[in-house]
């Protein structure tokens, strides 16, 4: 299958400085890589978040913003694709790139594109662009829930949603640079245009290989 991975910064640099668990996603990666086509998207976490926080405290605007945080993202990206052996040391700037690179590589790894959305809205995307068999949005979260389970704690997990259903919940929210949304709109937009089949899952080691065999505990989302 040809995958694309969406991995949260707050998952891949959850514990910066130290980074240990690059290590075991590095490894998982190369793993998946023997039998699929992989292109992983790396999030920003909270390097990006205070990078954006500072700017803001100057009165940055928004697009200024959003490129530091791209550029968090793309080094975040570079890291990891060094973990990797099976991945180019380049990080491309855009899904025609990608799409190039992953003629001789069997992973590409990219961070953000553009300003205006995070990182799971460049991976919603590169997986349209690109003509992704499955969608993996690996996150902070085990999945989609009704309200945010962090502040509200009688929140239900939806097991499965339709894309309009994604899009209808995530309407709700903000879209802020450095936003803390599950899924940002744009992304659940073109999950719900695209009709790829997509998981939503906390992004754990192991999860990314269980949800590639359709058995990880998260949120499916149905065409
Ligand atoms: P992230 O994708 O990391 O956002 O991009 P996030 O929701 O904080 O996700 P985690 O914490 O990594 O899981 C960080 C910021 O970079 C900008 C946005 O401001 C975003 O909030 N960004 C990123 C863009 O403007 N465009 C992109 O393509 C990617």
């Amino acid at each position: 299958m040809k995958l694309v991975i969406s991995l949260g910064g707050s998952v891949l640099m959850s514990d910066f400085p130290e980074c240990k668990l690059m290590k075991d996603f590095a490894e998982e990666i190369e793993r998946i890589s023997k039998n699929h086509e992989v292109f992983v998207v790396v999030g920003g976490g909270k390097v990006a978040r205070n990078y954006i926080e500072i700017a803001k405290k100057v009165n940055a605007n928004n697009v200024l913003c959003d490129t530091l945080g791209i550029g968090v993202t793309r080094l975040n990206a570079m890291l990891f694709a060094i973990h990797i052996k099976s991945a180019p040391k380049e990080v491309p700037e855009t899904f025609e790139r990608a799409l190039e690179l992953s003629k001789l590589w069997k992973v590409v790894v990219m961070g953000g594109t553009f300003p205006g959305h995070t990182t799971d809205a460049t991976a919603a995307l590169l997986a349209e662009y690109v003509g992704a068999d499955m969608f993996l949005n690996a996150t902070s979260v085990d999945g989609v829930y009704s309200d945010d389970p962090k502040k509200n704690p009688a929140a239900i997990k939806y097991e499965k949603l339709k894309a309009k259903e994604l899009v209808e919940i995530v309407s709700k929210g903000e879209a802020m640079a450095g936003s803390n949304n599950i899924v940002d709109l744009l992304a659940a937009k073109v999950i719900e245009r695209s009709g790829i089949r997509t998981v939503v899952f906390k992004g754990i080691p192991g999860n990314i290989e269980k949800a590639v065999l359709g058995k990880v505990s998260g949120t499916w989302i149905e065409p």
